[in-house]
């Protein structure tokens, strides 16, 4: 009997030992979020009474990374990782965002760097936020965002409010602060092993790739084949076929269709960046003004017609200053064409493609440029006998005429 008690006190006492043995290894205010999927360690260390956050981050080398101290992009506090200027570093910007839109760099909160390299392909940081830490509790599950830029265009700046693209992906995760929570500071983080296993923290669900991030790419194809393709076509059906003006009616509809479309996309993408919030780049100035303006030819082409029109049906030659009409609404027309092949080379210029891209648009807009105007003036030309016959069939017959039912407003008219 005396025996098994002391058998069982000796098993319980190694038990004992073994678990503070355990303790001591685990006991570090450390909480860490290990994703196998990004190849990605996060740490923190909260020192009491204080609202300073000290990180830990590897992870292999993204455009940028971003950690968020809240649970939506929205009223987040946020770090964003990149690679400094030489390479050979990390930039941690702190910024804030206001919405689902790119975060602005914020100096209310400081971040201090102890350590960090850039390594094969993977960076290593380590560090102090002031003023990251926003929640008030102790919870083992307070919320956290993280997101990545893309695995391609790598951001290589010291500047803490570097422009950045949408994300190719985010997360949601949840980390213990309790557990976080203890002196040690970036020694401890510097001191910590390697680990590729999550302790005090996790994934809240899946990973999301976004697929929000094509929209600029979709602007830019849409606007390229509506100045390309869609308006080559308009000039030349307005040119070439203007006995049959319901072709150049629907080309017309179609152009504006796209050029409509395309606007449409690139005033969600300004929505989502700092430097486009404000309308205030050469690239969405122009761009406007152009869609205005050809509004505005369209409109001049649809006057010009119906006066033209009605002077026919008077059996009347029309009215003088109604060709000058008809020639401004024709050289606007081509003129805005012209600025808006310019403006997707701005929009190129813009958007950080690279000058292989810019070249070969260049190089594409000149030559349809040339083709068309080649063409145009080989039609001027052939026409020039039978233009004064005609020359009411020319009225709007420009890149912009749009809702020139030229025959059905022409009787309309006449009426
Ligand atoms: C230029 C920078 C950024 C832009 C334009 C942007 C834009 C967006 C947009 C439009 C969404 C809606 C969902 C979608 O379209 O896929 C979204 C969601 C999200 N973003 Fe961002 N984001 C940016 C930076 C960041 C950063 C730095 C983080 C994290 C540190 C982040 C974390 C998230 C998360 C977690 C979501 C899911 C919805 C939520 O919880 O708010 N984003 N973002
Ligand atoms: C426990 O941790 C202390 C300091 O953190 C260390 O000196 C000691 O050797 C550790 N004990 C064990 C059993 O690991
Ligand atoms: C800066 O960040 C703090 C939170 O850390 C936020 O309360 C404040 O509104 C931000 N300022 C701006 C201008 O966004
Ligand atoms: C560099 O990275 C590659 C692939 O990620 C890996 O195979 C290699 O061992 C790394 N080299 C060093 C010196 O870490
Ligand atoms: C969180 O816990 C620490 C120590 O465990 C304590 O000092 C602090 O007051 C607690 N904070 C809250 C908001 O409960």
């Amino acid at each position: 009997m005396a025996s098994r008690t002391l058998l069982a006190g000796l098993m319980l006492c190694s038990f004992w030992a073994l678990a503070r043995a355990d303790d001591n290894t685990t006991k570090k205010p450390v909480s860490t979020l290990y994703s196998d999927k990004l190849d990605t360690t996060f740490s923190i260390n909260l020192p009491e009474n204080s609202g300073d956050v000290n990180f830990f981050l590897s992870s292999p080398l993204f455009s940028w990374f971003g950690v968020g101290f809240s649970s939506t992009m929205a009223g987040s506090p946020m770090l964003l990782f990149y690679a400094s200027a030489d390479g050979k570093a990390v930039t941690v910007s702190p910024r804030y965002a206001t919405g689902e839109t790119e975060p602005a760099y914020n100096s209310t909160m400081r971040v201090a760097v102890a350590a960090s390299t850039v390594n094969n392909g993977t960076f290593a940081v380590t560090g102090t936020c002031s003023g990251c830490r926003q929640w008030s509790s102790n919870s083992t599950t307070q919320p956290f965002i993280l997101a990545w830029g893309a695995d391609a265009d790598f951001l290589s700046t010291n500047d803490l409010a570097a422009r950045v693209k949408q994300h190719s992906g985010y997360g949601h995760f949840v980390m213990d602060v309790k557990q976080a929570t203890g002196p040690g500071g970036t020694a401890m983080l510097l001191a910590l092993d390697a680990t590729k296993n999550s302790d005090g923290a996790h994934l809240d669900g899946d990973l999301q790739a976004d697929t929000g991030n094509h929209g600029g790419l979709a602007h830019g194809v849409v606007m390229a084949l509506a100045t390309l393709v869609v308006a080559p076509i308009d000039v030349l059906t307005a040119g070439a076929l203007r006995r049959w003006p319901v072709l150049n009616i629907i080309t017309s509809t179609v152009m504006m269709a796209f050029l409509l479309a395309g606007m449409g996309l690139g005033i969600q993408m300004s929505r989502l960046y700092i430097a486009t919030q404000q309308y205030r780049t050469a690239h969405q100035i122009l761009g406007l003004l152009a869609i205005v303006a050809l509004f505005l030819v369209a409109v001049l082409g649809v006057v010009y017609r119906l006066i033209v029109k009605s002077a026919t049906k008077r059996g009347q030659q029309p009215p003088e200053k109604s060709g000058l009409l008809g020639k401004v609404h024709r050289w606007v027309g081509r003129a805005v064409w012209v600025i808006m092949l310019v403006n997707n080379g701005l929009g190129l210029q813009f958007a950080e493609a690279s000058s292989t891209l810019i070249i070969g648009y260049a190089v594409l807009a000149a030559g349809v440029l040339i083709l068309v105007g080649l063409i145009r003036w080989s039609i001027y030309c052939c026409t020039r006998h039978s233009r004064e016959e005609l020359e009411e069939d020319k009225a709007g017959i420009e890149l912009a005429q749009l809702y020139a039912p030229s025959h059905h407003m022409g009787h309309g008219a006449g009426h």
